[in-house]
């Protein structure tokens, strides 16, 4: 079993004057996971899709030998809350990148969606920082092979902002000790493709945006709020439990089974949210309006359009290319573009 010791950094190095890009994309979970213990290790593993257009670009400038300073733009603009968010992370990191502390850092990162949209850029945007790190960390300290490198650049993107660690692999990835092989609550890894039904491996994600702008929770505090949920330990439990039906259903390519349990685990992650205390919701009137208009269509079609939710109001619409594509894209464009706050859609397909 891969502990942390193996992810420590070597003590034998040389810095100089680095900059590195890096891009990373965003992911969306299946099996959520929502709750953690100490040192974002996941009270329960989770699958998530890798996205392929949502992404962020990421340049970093590493001045060595400066004290020790980050200094971030966003867009172009420069954003000095982040800024202390990632000197925070560095100092956090330093055992496993030992020259991590000896420099100075300009960060420049830009996201391919839009900022307001609620897309979670933690993931794409600590995936790519964590890619960046490893970069110059290959110069620096001559590690490694590239399997290695992204294992740790995983692990790093983890300890940056959990489900991060999944968007370093494409495909289907799998953060935390399950009955997949090797997976590990440390890192995140590749789900093997060969275990894969061929209809999973060709489908869309369209985000609705249904409301623009701040959470009224984060999820750092939604996660703590699962220490004190009576319900957590059966969620927990029911999380690690649904491994087996979804690597059954993969395996055979068994969509109306994928939707029920897709569409379940996103239910129960807001479930859970409002039976948290203090309670919160985040789903919008729009999000429910746009649930009951899937089901009808379902109902009504028997097409496979189905959805899943993150931490947030947007829609993730999901559906496959099989044929029945086109009827359901003028579906969305003609009945749930409506909506969304300002006719926003990002329009993505899962990056095999
Ligand atoms: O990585 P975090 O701490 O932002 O948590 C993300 C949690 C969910 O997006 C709700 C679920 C998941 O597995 O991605």
């Amino acid at each position: 079993m891969t502990t942390t010791q193996e992810f420590l950094g070597k003590e034998d190095f040389t810095i100089n004057n680095q900059t590195v890009s890096e891009s990373c994309p965003s992911n969306i979970a299946l099996i959520k996971y929502w709750g953690k213990y100490d040192n974002q290790i996941p009270a329960n593993p989770s699958i998530s899709y890798t996205l392929n257009h949502c992404k962020t670009n990421t340049t970093m400038e590493f001045l060595a030998d400066e004290p020790f300073s980050v200094q971030t733009f966003l867009a172009g603009n420069e954003e000095v809350k982040f800024a202390e968010k990632i000197e925070k992370y560095f100092r956090n990191i330093e055992q496993y990148l030992p020259w991590i502390l000896k420099g100075k850092y300009i960060i420049k990162t830009e996201n391919t969606f839009p900022h307001s949209s609620g897309i979670a850029s933690s993931a794409s945007g600590f995936g790519a920082i964590a890619k960046c790190l490893m970069k110059l960390d290959e110069t620096f300290s001559e590690i490694d092979t590239k399997e290695e490198s992204l294992r740790k650049a995983s692990f790093l993107a983890r300890l940056g902002s959990g489900s991060a660690c999944r968007s370093l692999y494409n495909g289907l990835v799998v953060w935390g000790q399950s009955q997949i092989k090797d997976s590990s609550d440390l890192f995140a890894v590749q789900y093997p493709n060969d275990e894969i039904h061929e209809i999973f491996k060709n489908f869309n994600d369209w985000v609705l945006l249904i409301h623009e702008g701040q959470k009224t929770v984060s999820s750092t505090v939604g996660h703590s709020l699962m220490n004190t949920n009576p319900y957590a330990d059966r969620r927990f439990q029911e999380a690690r439990e649904n491994f087996g039906p979804m690597k059954e259903i993969l395996a055979n390519g068994d969509l109306p089974s994928f939707i029920k349990l897709v569409e379940h685990e996103a239910l129960t992650l807001h479930a859970m949210m409002m039976m948290s205390d203090p309670a919160f919701i985040l789903m919008k009137t729009g999000t429910l309006e746009v649930i009951n208009k899937i089901w009808d269509f379902r109902r009504e079609t028997n097409l496979p359009l189905f959805f899943t939710l993150d931490a947030g109001a947007n829609v993730h619409l999901l559906f496959p290319n099989d044929g029945s594509e086109e009827k359901i894209k003028s579906f969305i464009e003609t009945e749930l573009l409506q909506h969304t706050q300002n006719n926003g859609v990002v329009r993505d397909v899962m990056r095999f």
